[in-house]
Formats: structure tokens, sequence, C-alpha cells
């Protein structure tokens, strides 16, 4: 019912599939009122809205009526429908006259198409015993629906909502116990109050908290999540759908929605936006106008923004921008920035997400930068790596430092015990931000080339680079640290001798190859793969490494936009060989193997395991459960995905071994 067209960060494009027709997502459902609705959202821009069945139940007219046309007609929509149970009036009046059975049996009969159970929307910040008390109900009542949906063959699909209040351990044990359940979708609820008020970090410490314990392979949507504003920080949460009176209400209080926050017409001196309303109109047009026309307007510009900004993000997840977006939104109020870095806090989490490669170059838009994943994944590898004796510390100076360097490389000071360098036992590495050290073999390899960050470094990057010298040169016997480096820093590092013996950088194309082949495969891949006569072909126009042979039998290719190595058949053989099982592979079962064999692509539902180091876009090997290598291929989604999912590709298989 769910499937990932795209990935970025947590977040991703995905295609929703219903009784009524497919959904792109990320996506907004408006809320459509069953009786006072004048706003024809389908026109601009809804694919999916949300409805009230309780309202429609406590209205006998509507109730009659709908149960006679269906909610399709009643409502004049005719794609994917969304109904809530009554939980919002539950929170909102303390009680609602209908049972959580009576409500899904009722939206089952008038035909929607994702029905919700009555969860109970249990408020921010309340005592512990009032959260675990409620989320008791909330589950009962889940596994009820469930229950009940499923006996009764329903055709409907179902939310499970998950509630805990403020607790983190709550939305979790939560979102664990309706992972048990057979439902469709995952909503967050009870967030309402927390966006009101500002409440972002908290929001950050609940969307997360819940989505870390959901199925990656069903949909979740943010509940009465409608402003702009937020949409980006959620996807990269993970959130897939988000649904609002907002718009509506807003404009009934003539106020307009901006990714930036909200405007009052009354202080508008200009119309914010380029869609059709502000084009069209001035502030003065607005407010002269009749009370209704006014709010209709509005309602259609505040639908405008919230599309145009959901496109935004779809094509941010497609070019791997998702996070540059974020960063640039919670610009837009201090409270928001708070959330963006309570949202580092959970860099680990998202990392396992997070595609190896990407389209766009990451960019530093601030200190917030250094927390994010592929900046927590370099420091990672870098501390699993094998080191040499000594460390050669050089300043960033034009990308990629490899091809720039000198081979005469001017002053250092020595750091430890001062001996004659050993060039063959010597790391040489760039002093970077957002990366902190790059050794000069793999700094093509994406994203340590495909990035931007000012020349002139801030307080909080300079801190995070002089940690992470402090870290490294304990790790050396000499670290020899270049004049222009020192000049950079202030790091209180004793024991320093100034040299200036000429030291000498020799540029070596197997070593940087074998290198990054252990930066991309693990170690030893590169000694593995690059055995025998070894042949580097270069691109005569740009003189990068292209190909790489023994003899005349190709190993790899390297790809030009980020410097992978991606397999051949014989690349694939050695690598193969030389690594455990279940290093690089994901396992197919025995009724793909012919399939895998012949090249076909590999279904997220015939993997039994798979390497949880995979990321998207890695090179993996296909094997069966013997271990015997049936193909290669580029994983479309990371090891926790393809664990997850039922339906849609997992790799796409370059060859198969046949
Ligand atoms: N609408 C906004 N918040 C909630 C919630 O927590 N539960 C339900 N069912 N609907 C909501």
């Amino acid at each position: 019912m769910f499937e990932i067209k795209a990935k970025d960060n947590r977040g991703r494009v995905g295609v929703l599939k219903t009784n009524s027709g497919d959904v792109k997502t990320p996506n907004l459902m408006p809320v459509i009122h069953p009786r006072k609705q004048t706003i024809d959202v389908k026109k601009y821009g809804a694919d999916i809205v949300i409805t009230n069945a309780y309202l429609i139940y406590k209205d006998e007219d509507l109730k009659k009526k709908a149960a006679e046309i269906g909610l399709h007609k009643l409502i004049n929509f005719d794609g994917p429908i969304m109904t809530d149970s009554g939980s919002f009036q539950l929170s909102v009046y303390g009680d609602v006259d209908i049972t959580n059975k009576e409500v899904i049996e009722f939206q089952e009969l008038i035909k929607t198409d994702i029905g919700t159970s009555l969860d109970i929307p249990t408020a921010p910040f309340v005592t512990r015993e009032k959260a675990e008390a409620d989320l008791e109900v909330t589950l009962e009542r889940a596994k009820e629906a469930v229950d009940y949906r499923n006996s009764q063959n329903m055709e409907m699909k179902l939310n499970s909502v998950v509630q805990g209040s403020t607790f983190p351990d709550l939305r979790r044990k939560c979102a664990d116990e309706l992972t048990k359940l057979d439902a469709d979708l995952y909503p967050i609820g009870a967030v309402v109050p927390l966006m009101e008020s500002y409440h972002y970090k908290e929001l950050v410490d609940v969307v997360m908290n819940s989505v870390a314990h959901l199925p990656d392979s069903k949909p979740r949507h943010l509940m009465g999540a409608g402003h702009p504003m937020i949409f980006a920080l959620a996807v990269a949460m993970g959130c897939d759908l988000f649904d609002s009176a907002a718009y509506i209400l807003y404009a009934e209080d003539d106020r307009l929605l901006s990714v930036r926050g909200t405007y009052k017409l009354e202080n508008l001196q200009e119309m914010p936006c380029s869609c059709e309303v502000c084009c069209n109109y001035t502030p003065d047009d607005l407010r002269a106008m009749p009370k209704e026309k006014r709010r209709d307007l509005i309602a259609q510009h505040n639908l405008n923004v919230s599309f145009a900004e959901l496109r935004l993000i779809r094509q941010a997840i497609y070019e791997g921008s998702l996070m540059e977006l974020v960063e640039e939104r919670c610009r837009a109020h201090p409270n928001l920035l708070e959330a963006l870095r309570q949202l580092g806090n959970y860099s680990k989490d998202l990392e396992k997400y997070d595609p190896r490669s990407k389209k766009s170059a990451f960019f530093y838009t601030g200190s917030e930068s250094l927390y994010r994943s592929e900046v927590l994944r370099h420091i990672q590898k870098l501390r699993a790596m094998p080191r040499k004796r000594d460390l050669v510390i050089l300043p960033p100076s034009r990308k990629p430092y490899s091809k720039y360097v000198s081979s005469k490389l001017g002053n250092f000071y020595v750091y430890g015990s001062e001996q004659e360098l050993d060039l063959n036992n010597t790391d040489f590495m760039v002093l970077d931000i957002p990366f902190g050290l790059i050794p000069l073999e793999i700094d093509e390899i994406y994203p340590l080339s495909q990035n931007e960050s000012p020349r002139t470094w801030d307080v909080s990057s300079l801190e995070f680079i002089e940690d992470f010298i402090s870290e490294f040169v304990e790790y050396y016997d000499q670290v020899l640290i270049h004049s222009n480096v020192i000049k950079k820093l202030d790091i209180g590092l004793y024991n320093i001798h100034s040299q200036s013996d000429e030291i000498r950088y020799a540029k070596d194309d197997l070593k940087k190859v074998k290198a990054i082949a252990d930066y991309q495969f693990g170690v030893g891949a590169g000694d593995a793969l690059f055995a025998g006569n070894i042949k580097i072909e270069k691109s005569k126009k740009t003189g990068k490494i292209r190909h790489i042979y023994d003899g005349k039998t190709l190993i790899v290719n390297m790809r030009a936009s980020d410097s992978f190595l991606i397999l051949s058949k014989e690349g694939a053989k050695r690598l193969h060989a030389a690594t455990q099982y279940p290093k690089n592979r994901v396992v197919v079962n025995k009724d793909s193997e012919p399939f895998s064999l012949e090249g076909k692509s590999v279904f997220a539902k015939f993997v039994v395991e798979c390497d949880e180091d995979i990321r998207a876009k890695d090179e993996v090997l296909i094997v069966n459960e013997e271990d015997k290598l049936l193909a290669y291929g580029k994983a479309l989604l990371g090891a926790c995905e393809i664990n997850d999912f039922q339906t849609g590709q997992a790799i796409k298989t370059r060859k198969g071994m046949k």
C-alpha cells in the first residue's frame, strides 16, 4: 500500500495506494467540513482530503445521506478520503457519543478510504499517570479496531494513532505496540498544542521517538499539522502526510500562511508570495472585500503556499537537498532553530536512513550542519580506519584537495615524539569544515569534495575542529601540523616544536583507489579488489580515474559524479571472496535465486537478511542463503527499510552472475 520512490534523510517521496487512487507523498490533506465547506480544495491541488466521521454521524441528516450515497458523493470528492473518529472532539469537549466499535463500523459504512480508531489525544506535559492511563485505552482501542476490521473483512484502511504525551518512552512504547498490529498508517497524535505554542523542540522529541519505533513500510501522518513552516522539518523526520484546517481557520481570521510564518492581513502592505491570489489582489483589495469572498481568497492562498512547499520538499528529496531546505526553514523562528538543534541529537538514527550519495552538494549553513548524518558517518569511518605511525595535517585549499595539493608542503609544527618522517608510514589529511579531517586519498568521494562551506570559520566550527584534532593527534606517534593550520586554530597542544624540513607528498593512484575501496566497502577491500597487474585508466578530458583493470579484465568503474567504485562482475567476485558474510551483502530467498542470477532487480519481499550497514545508493552483493554470489547492484533503500518492506524494489541489479 506504500512504496518509496526517493529518499533523503528520513524524508521519502512515496506512493500511497488506496481504493480511490494513488497519492504522492509527502502530501497535505485539507480538512473538509462535511456541511460548511465552501472551497473546492481539489481545484487548488488537493490529491487527498480528510473529514470527520463523527461530525457526520452526529448530524442525522448527513448521517443518513452518507449511508445512502457514500462519503465521496457527500463531500463531492472522488479521490482518496481519510476520516477522523471524533478523538479531537473528545480532547476538546471531554466526551463523545460514540464507541470505538461504532465509529469503525460507521466509517466502513460510508466507504471511507482510511478510517481512524477512537484514540485518546493526551495533551503535552500532563502527569505521567494520566499519560499512561490514556495510553492503555488508546492501545486497547487500536487493537479492537484492527481486530474488528479484519474479522468483518472491511475494505477500509486503518490509522493507529501514536499517543504518549511528551514522554519519549511512552511514545516509543506506543509505537512498538501499534507496530504489532496490522494497521495501514500511523498518525502521530496530540501534537497540535505543541505546534500552536511553538514547542518545536518537544515536537522533535515526540516525532523522533515515535517514528524510530514505527515500521518504515507504512506512511506516518503528523495529525493536525497544517502550517507550511514546519513541513520540511517534519518530512526530514519521516512524516509523510499532514492534515489541517489551518488553511481555512487562519483565513477566517484574516491570516495568511507562509513558510516564514503567519501574516495578519491588517499589517500587510505587500502580498507575500507569487500565487494567483497574491498576483491579482493587493492587501487593500482584500481588506475592502466582503468577509466571505476575502476568506475564500485567503484560504486559496493558504492552500497554494502549502502545496507549493510540498512540491519544493519533494523536489529537495529527489535532488538530495532536504536538509539544506530544513536548515533554511528553521531560521524562520528561533524555536524552529532550537528544534533543528534538537534534531542534531538524533543524527545516529537519521544516518541509518540517509542515502550514501546524493545529486546535490552538501551545503554548510551554520554550526547545526555539523550534526548532519554525513558528518557523523565520515567521523565514524575515520575512527575505524587503520592508522599509520605519523600524521600530517594540511590546511584546506581548493577542492578536490588531492588534485591541488602541491608536492612540497611548507612549514610544520611537530606534536608528539619528533622523529624522521617515513612517508610510507604517514597519513596525509586536510583539516576541513564540516568533515573534520579528510585523508587526501579519499577526498573525491561524496560528500568530501561535493560540499561548500564558508572559508572563514565560526566559533562553533572552530570548537568542533579543535576537538577533532585533539582526538586524532592522540592516535599517532608524531603529528606534523601545517603552520597555516596552527594560525587558524587556538588549540592548547603542548609539546609542539617548530620544524621547517621540507615534507613531500607523492600522489599515488593505486593507493588512492585502494583507500576509496576501503572507505566504501570496508577495510581490506582495496587490497582484495586491486591485486594483480593493475591498470588505472583516466579520462583524457578531466584527468579523473575512470576504469580500473587487472590486465584486460575490468574490476571497477569510478563514477565521475561521486567517485564511488561501481563493481564489474570480476569486482563483485573479488569483493565477495574477500569479505565475510553478511558484509556488503543482501541475501535473497530460494524463489528469487534464478531471477537474481539473470540480473532481475530484487524486490524487498525476497530479501531474507542484509548487512545492517547498507544504505541507499550503496553498491551491494546479492547472495543466496549459502552465500553463493548471484548478482550485484545498487541499494535503493537502507537496511532498515529493506528488512521492513514487503513491496517494491530494494536493489536495482546491475548484473547477474549467470
Ligand atoms: N487531530 C489532531 N490531533 C489528533 C489526535 O491526536 N487524534 C485524532 N484522532 N485526531 C487528531
